[in-house]
């Protein structure tokens, strides 16, 4: 067993210039790339990511023509996902279709997108891919709508905030679509995907059996942060526009499904007294640490987010062949001064499960949401130190 410390190609900058849609909760695609090659996966392999989140390993996978399946609890995601790996070919039917929903709105007409989202739910069927590209396009345009809704922390919006819903006059608007599509294509352009590539990814909760009986060859991803980031409310502008579009879940249900969900209340938790010694450790010290709430609401947090990743990594376990290799990335976190090692605790429930450690490459500090947050005690401010734990399956 190695620990190695900074790996030579460094984790490239979070954020990058141009970028369609930021998202705060990705990992770089050259750092997909590296773990591809880290875990010598070859272009027969099927690689897994059961927190897709933005889609970056199923976009790695893409650019080499390798096969991956992606899964998010969050539709948000599964949009942007999509997008992010669909075709040239899904991209003129997204074009095709925005087309097609304009000449069923009077040129003339202001419209409203709850109209939208009943055209194009009246056009013929579309692919998955095309709708999505169709639908995550309008994500930059959802973030403008509710500006004036926004606070001082990045993550929230003021409470009871609505999509705009003011009307919007109809040229413009599938002006806009069709600019937006373009540039998220062009976004897109930057890893070669040409044809539709072996890249699934859809709606999938972590908690449940994964992959419907497919065994991955390798799984690359990264669990939802530790640091009560709501990641529901983070996206509420996609998740308001998803909704007058899509089908989809109420936020509260969805907000409930959420690993690491500052929502606990309605959660009973049990397994506790199953979670490996070193984790139970930590929980006991967050519960007896003196502040306001330790041994009640955040000790139940604590608990409840690990309670959840046992049962994930139960499910990934399960879903790998036998000496596949699995690559999560996690990210440093404290309770006030305690620091909760996550990747420790990645390693012991990886053990549980028949994942032996191999190998862990640490990288210096990114920003994180915590780092905004300045109700955050200091030592959850500090820039994050993240770490991407390489397991084999026995
Ligand atoms: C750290 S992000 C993953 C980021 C991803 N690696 C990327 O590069 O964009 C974690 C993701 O887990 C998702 N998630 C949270 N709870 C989940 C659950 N129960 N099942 C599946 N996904 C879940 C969140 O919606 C979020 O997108």
């Amino acid at each position: 067993m190695a620990h190695e410390t900074a790996i030579s190609t460094k984790l490239p900058s979070r954020r990058q210039k141009n970028e369609f849609y930021r998202y705060y909760a990705g990992y770089p695609v050259n750092f997909a790339l590296c773990a591809i090659e880290q875990i010598e996966a070859s272009t027969n392999s099927v690689i897994l990511d059961p927190w897709n989140g933005s889609g970056t390993t199923a976009a790695a996978c893409a650019s080499l023509g390798m096969a991956c399946h992606g899964y998010d609890v969050n539709p948000v995601m599964v949009h942007l996902g999509r997008a992010r790996s669909a075709s040239d070919v899904h991209f003129s039917e997204a074009r095709e279709a925005i087309a097609t929903v304009q000449a069923r709105v009077p040129v003339t007409a202001k419209v409203k997108m709850a109209d939208i989202g009943i055209a194009l739910r009246s056009i013929p069927p579309i692919s998955d891919w095309a709708r999505s590209a169709a639908i995550a396009a309008l994500f930059p345009f959802a973030r403008a709508q509710m500006v004036a809704a926004k606070t001082k922390n990045p993550s929230w919006f003021k409470s009871g905030t609505k999509l705009d819903m003011t009307p919007i006059a109809a040229d413009k608007f599938f002006e806009n679509w069709h600019r937006l599509l373009h540039e998220l294509h062009a976004w897109r352009a930057e890893g070669s995907v040409r044809l539709p590539a072996k890249i699934e990814i859809e709606l999938g909760d972590s908690r449940d059996p994964i992959g419907n009986g497919t065994k991955f060859d390798a799984v690359i991803t990264s669990p939802p942060y530790l640091t009560r980031l709501d990641y529901v409310q983070a996206t509420l502008p996609e998740y308001l526009l998803t909704k007058e579009l899509d089908h989809v879940s109420d936020i509260k249900t969805l907000r409930d499904l959420m690993i690491g969900s500052p929502l606990t209340s309605d959660r009973v938790i049990h397994e506790v007294d199953s979670l490996p010694q070193v984790i139970k450790d930590v929980l006991s010290t967050i519960s007896c640490h003196p502040s306001k709430a330790s041994s009640t609401y955040y000790y139940k947090f604590f608990a409840t987010y690990f309670v959840d990743l046992q049962t994930s990594l139960r499910n990934i376990s399960c879903a790998m062949k036998p000496e596949a290799q699995a690559c999560i990335v996690v990210q440093s976190s404290h309770y006030k001064e305690i620091e909760v090692n996550l990747g420790g605790s990645i390693i012991a429930l990886g053990q549980k499960f028949g994942l032996h450690h191999q190998l862990t490459y640490d990288f210096d500090g990114k920003r994180s949401m915590s780092e905004v947050n300045s109700r955050a005690h200091a030592l959850a401010r500090k820039p994050k130190h993240e770490s991407a734990i390489f397991l084999k399956r026995a």
